[in-house]
């Protein structure tokens, strides 16, 4: 049976029997034995969180953010990037290709990372990365964003895997072929602040 134990009532005189466990030893046995366990569980936690890093493909640090964090702001960008080849670059590569370095560089948006938020041809590819700029205070400032790696894509952009040897029956034309990926419309509206 438990008997509720204050330490404050045992009465001074000699030190109690040594081998009857007091309530104060129970406790600090009590309290190491958690603090090992919360240590124990927060190292078995960090041993998953690096095998989960590690199984999500990235291996690198990188400055993208993935198309979803863009689609919050530009829905229809988005929608409009969803029906296009570019969406669907790396779900057309087998799954052996998906791991094959020499087509992840065409294929996706960071070669070394194939995880599920940036697969695909993604806005950064042409856009760049948007971990700095995918700000709103940025976004509305022209200088700004595009001092934080914003790219004003052009022919040059699409030139990086659009080259002769892709699998194309015709040459490559920018004005055709821009047309093709049009996700934005060409009416003047309101542009960053200027300084
Ligand atoms: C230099 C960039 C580049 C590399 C490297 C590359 N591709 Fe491509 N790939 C493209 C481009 C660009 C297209 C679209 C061409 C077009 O239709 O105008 C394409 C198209 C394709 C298509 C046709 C997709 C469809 O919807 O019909 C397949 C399949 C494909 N590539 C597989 C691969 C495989 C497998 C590898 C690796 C062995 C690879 N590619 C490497 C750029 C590349
Ligand atoms: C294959 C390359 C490519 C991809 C992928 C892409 N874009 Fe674009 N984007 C362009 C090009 C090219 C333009 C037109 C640039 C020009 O000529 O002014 C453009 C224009 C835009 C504009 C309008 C810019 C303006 O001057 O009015 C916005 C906004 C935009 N893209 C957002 C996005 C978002 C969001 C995504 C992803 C959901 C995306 N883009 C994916 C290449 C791309
Ligand atoms: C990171 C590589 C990459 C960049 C950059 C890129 N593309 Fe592509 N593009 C591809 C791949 C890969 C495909 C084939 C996707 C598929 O069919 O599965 C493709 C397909 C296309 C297609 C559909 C097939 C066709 O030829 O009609 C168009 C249109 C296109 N790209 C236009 C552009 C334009 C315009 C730019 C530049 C503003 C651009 N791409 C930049 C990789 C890229
Ligand atoms: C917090 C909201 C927000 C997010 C997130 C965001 N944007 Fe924007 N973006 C804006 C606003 C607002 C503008 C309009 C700026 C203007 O009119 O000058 C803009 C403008 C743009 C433009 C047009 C620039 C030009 O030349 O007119 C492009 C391209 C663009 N964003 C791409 C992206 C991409 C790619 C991402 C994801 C990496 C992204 N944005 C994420 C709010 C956002």
């Amino acid at each position: 049976m438990f008997q509720p134990h204050d330490a404050s009532l045992v009465p001074a005189g000699p030190e109690p029997p040594e081998p009857s466990l007091s309530s104060s030893r129970i406790a600090r046995a009590l309290s190491s034995a958690i603090f090992f366990a919360i240590l124990a569980g927060f190292v078995a936690l960090c041993a998953l969180a690096s095998d989960t890093h590690a199984q999500s493909g990235r291996v690198v640090d990188h400055d993208y953010v993935g198309a979803d964090r863009c689609r919050a702001c530009h829905v229809d960008e988005h929608t409009k990037w969803m029906s296009s080849a570019h969406a669907r670059a790396f779900d057309v590569l087998s799954p052996r290709e998906q791991q094959d370095a020499r087509c992840l560089s065409c294929h996706t948006t960071v070669a070394d990372d194939t995880s599920a938020p940036l697969v695909g041809v993604q806005c950064e590819a042409c856009h760049g990365p948007g971990r700095y700029y995918a700000l709103d205070y940025v976004m509305r400032d022209a200088e700004l964003r595009s001092q934080l790696l914003m790219i004003e894509p052009g022919e040059k952009t699409c030139a990086r895997c659009h080259t002769e040897s892709s699998p194309s029956l015709r040459p490559f034309s920018y004005p055709e072929k821009r047309e093709a990926i049009r996700h934005w419309n060409d009416a003047p509206k309101p542009k960053g602040t200027r300084p």
